[in-house]
This record gives structure tokens, sequence and C-alpha cells, in this order.
């Protein structure tokens, strides 16, 4: 019952060498800046003020971590595992040498994380795939590190397009080595596509 428990911020990694020791298994929310990556965190676990959300893009500017509480105490148990909100890659209202950083942060941490199970690339309903999220793609593939796309704010687009989108953007991720071959669906705002979501993670890090 992991989603069904309060969960609580540990940590704030501003660059690699703060990250926490590798133990836990961790789970990744990266995608463009402003795609929704902070709400939908918000909206598995049910709690909106646990990660911050702006209207205004590179809203998150650290690697965050959420962990289910109970497990943080010094002493206490290793929680289960960690839900880690990401600042966004491409456009951000910041100076390019911060947004720089973030991006190299990122990269590094995609890279280089023994203890990522899998990364959740979000990809705004309205947009598709850019440029950016490919080079992101085409990176995980190259590292070997499993991924899954997850379409957000659904409820900005037609409730017909849906499935099309979804069979489209399968399609395109069809032939990539680390891509899981099943889109999801979402809508923070609407609350669907939540227990998908939820399973495929827990799926993820029992693997
Ligand atoms: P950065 O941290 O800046 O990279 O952004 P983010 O990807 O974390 O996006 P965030 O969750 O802060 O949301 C950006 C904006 O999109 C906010 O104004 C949210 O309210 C809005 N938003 C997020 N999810 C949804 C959704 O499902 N539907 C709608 N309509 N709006 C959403
Ligand atoms: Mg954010």
């Amino acid at each position: 019952p992991l989603f069904g428990n309060p969960w609580i911020f540990i940590r704030g990694v501003p660059s690699m060498q703060f990250l926490p020791p590798e133990g836990p298994a961790e789970v990744a929310f990266a995608g463009r800046s402003n795609v929704g990556k902070s709400s939908l965190i918000n909206a598995l676990t049910g709690q909106r003020g646990l990660a911050r959300t702006s209207n205004t893009p590179g809203r998150t500017q650290e690697l965050n971590y959420f962990v289910p509480d109970g497990f943080s105490g010094e002493g206490a148990d290793l929680p289960p595992m960690a839900l880690v909100d990401m600042p966004g890659y491409g456009y951000a209202q910041a100076p390019k040498a911060q947004v720089d950083a973030w991006t190299k942060l990122v990269f590094d941490y995609l890279r280089g994380r023994a203890t990522l199970k899998r990364v959740y690339v979000l990809i705004d309903s309205r947009h598709g795939l850019k440029k950016n999220d490919e080079e992101v793609l085409a990176l995980l593939d190259k590292a070997a590190v499993s991924y899954q796309v997850v379409l957000t704010k659904t409820d900005k687009i037609k409730a017909g397009a849906v499935p099309h989108l979804m069979a489209d953007t399968q399609a395109r991720i069809l032939k990539r080595p680390a891509a899981f071959p099943e889109v999801i669906a979402t809508s923070s705002e609407k609350n669907e596509g939540l227990d998908a979501l939820r399973d495929a993670i827990l799926t993820a890090i029992a693997r």
C-alpha cells in the first residue's frame, strides 16, 4: 500500500555529490520544463503541496527526493523506494548558466544511477515528442536505463484524440531498446491514468 500512505520530501540535490547513498529503488520523472512532473508526483501521492509546482517553466531546480513517511529517521529502516522529481530540460525562465547546470545534473543522474529502476519521461499531450525528448530517450537507450513514456495534461486535448496520440507515441518508441512499450495517458488535473501509473511504478521497482 505504498501509495496509500503519506509521502515526505527528504532531500534536494543540487549536484551529483549530494546524492543520497544508493539503496532504495528510485523512479525518476523527467521531461521538458512545465510538462507537469511535479504536479504528477502530487497527484500520484494525493498530496497537493508535496512537490512545488508553477506556471513558470523552471520551477524545480534540484533532484527532489520523496519517500513514504516513517523511514527517514536516523537509524531507521531505509525507505522501500523513492520518487525523484527532476528539473525540466529545454526552455526555462532562468539564466542560461543555471539551466545548463540543471541539464547536466539531469543527464549525469539519468546515465549514472545504479538504483534507478525506471525513468518516466513525461510528454505534454498538446505538444508530443520534441527533439530534446528524443535526445533524452537516446541517452537512456545508450545507458540501458528502462523508461516509459507518460502523456500529461490530457484534459487539455479532446478526449477522442487521446487514443490516437497514445498509439502514435507508442509507434514512435517501438524500436527503442530501453523503452517500455506501453504509453500511459494522464491528467493530474482530472486524476486520470493515475492507477495505471501507480501499478507500473510498483511493478518497475519490484524487478
Ligand atoms: P518544472 O519544474 O518547471 O520543469 O515544471 P514541471 O514539469 O514540474 O511542471 P509543474 O508540475 O510545475 O506544472 C506546470 C504547470 O502545468 C502548472 O501550472 C500546473 O498546474 C499545470 N499542470 C500540470 N499538470 C496538469 C494537468 O494534468 N492538467 C492541466 N490542465 N494542467 C496541468
Ligand atoms: Mg517541477
